[in-house]
């Protein structure tokens, strides 16, 4: 059966009371629900990953991510966490050089790279985030840029199966962003599946997602998921764009 991913990311949200409601609320949904052929994975900031870890219970179905972790496995990094921490804590994925670490924390190609190798090392999938500005996008050098920010990230790897591509347009995340709309991003699907498409663990979508551009997006050929930001911040907007994706598998 296809597989969908679908997950959200809390970004730098919620107490730990707040993120143990979430996680109950969620868990209760996935055992009538179910969604069946989608993986639902969300992302909480790095204080709560065990608590919500501990929420979910160890036969999930929902994966559990770090919004970040350092390319070394211990030492004198202050302020930072290893990916071997945030797999102790419960993770099983880690999102790695997202926009807006590239923007504020200096995520380069390089340490991106690095922290794919890290993740490897852990037995952690990494949810890989590449995307376009807004200059590049208007140029109609979307595909390019993509196409050479996922080569540099992925260069030298002995596998990649264990690698999951967000494609997020920078210009369509967050509060500012305008959402994409299929034929803004179509082309840069199909260059991640000629190019990438058998190597990966998939290629899902993320930029100012919600439950009403939720399924047109998924119809974009070569997508095999989606990530949500402020839309699934609340329980009921993640269940409901969950609802969305197994829909859509049942009418593909
Ligand atoms: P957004 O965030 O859905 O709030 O635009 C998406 C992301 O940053 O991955």
């Amino acid at each position: 059966m296809t597989q969908l991913w679908v997950g959200t990311s809390w970004k730098m949200n919620k107490s730990l009371a707040e993120a143990r409601d979430y996680a109950h609320r969620l868990a209760q949904a996935a055992k009538t629900r179910r969604w069946p052929g989608v993986t639902p994975f969300i992302v909480p900031p790095a204080t709560a990953i065990s608590a919500v870890a501990e929420t979910l219970g160890p036969d999930s179905p929902v994966e559990l991510g770090a919004q970040n972790a350092h390319w070394e496995d211990s030492g004198a990094w202050t302020g930072e966490v290893s990916m071997s921490q945030v797999r102790d804590a419960g993770a099983q994925l880690v999102e790695i050089g997202h926009s807006e670490r590239r923007t504020h924390f200096g995520e380069t190609d390089r340490t991106v790279n690095l922290k794919i190798r890290a993740a490897q090392r852990h037995g952690l999938l990494s949810l890989l985030c590449v995307g376009e500005g807004l200059e590049d996008f208007h140029r109609g050098r979307s595909v390019s840029h993509v196409v050479s920010q996922t080569g540099a990230a992925l260069a030298g790897l002995d596998r990649t199966d264990d690698v999951l591509i967000a494609y997020e347009p920078v210009w369509a995340i967050g509060e500012g962003g305008r959402p994409a709309r299929p034929d803004d991003v179509a082309a840069v699907f199909a260059a991640l599946a000629d190019q990438y498409g058998a190597e990966v663990a998939g290629v899902i979508y993320g930029g100012s997602v919600n439950r009403d551009n939720a399924a047109e997006l998924l119809d974009v050929r070569g997508n095999s998921g989606l990530f949500v930001g402020r839309a699934a911040w609340e329980v009921g907007g993640f269940l409901a764009i969950l609802d969305t994706a197994s829909h859509h598998l049942d009418h593909t």
